[in-house]
């Protein structure tokens, strides 16, 4: 089967088995590594790219349903070189360890911001509640989060 999308501002098209998820595709087909595999079902995270507008985890999306769909991966972020407002603020409090979390999280909490403009840091507890990070502690991610809109001390 053959599956055209639009892949970071790129048409692209996919050849094979309509049931591979778009995460495999991704990664395999298309080398775009930045989003992570890690539990493959749904429950982690670190997979999360944005389709249509929305924050989804790629591995529950069987490429064969995204016959021109929009999708915009880490890679497709921001310009090659360049960072977000919200990975500056994250890179610059250095609340990244391992990082395996930090693609799939990056994409749900840009996408919050993107549609609700400056959060609390309840809402930012809301908007990460679908990224496991076994490293950093959410406390320090939102407290860098919030920098972006109050300037205020990051949690130690
Ligand atoms: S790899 Fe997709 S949610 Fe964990
Ligand atoms: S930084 Fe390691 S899982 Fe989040």
């Amino acid at each position: 089967m053959a599956v055209s999308l639009c892949i970071n501002d790129e048409l692209r098209t996919y050849l094979g088995d309509p049931r591979v998820s778009l995460l495999e595709v991704l990664r395999e087909t298309f080398r775009l590594t930045g989003t992570k595999d890690v539990c493959g079902q749904g429950f982690c995270g670190a997979c999360t790219v944005h389709i249509d507008g929305e924050a989804v985890p790629a591995c529950l999306r069987p490429i064969g349903l995204l016959e021109g769909a929009k999708v915009t991966t880490i890679e497709g972020l921001s310009p090659l070189g360049s960072q977000t407002a919200l990975q500056a603020a994250l890179l610059k409090h250095d609340v990244v360890q391992c990082g395996m979390c930090f693609p799939g999280l990056v994409m749900s909490l840009s996408k919050f911001i993107e549609q609700n403009g400056p959060a609390t840091r309840q809402d930012l507890q809301v908007a990460m509640a679908g990224n496991l990070c076994r490293c950093t502690g959410y406390e320090n991610i939102v407290g860098a989060v919030m920098t972006m809109f109050e300037g205020e001390e990051v949690p130690r």
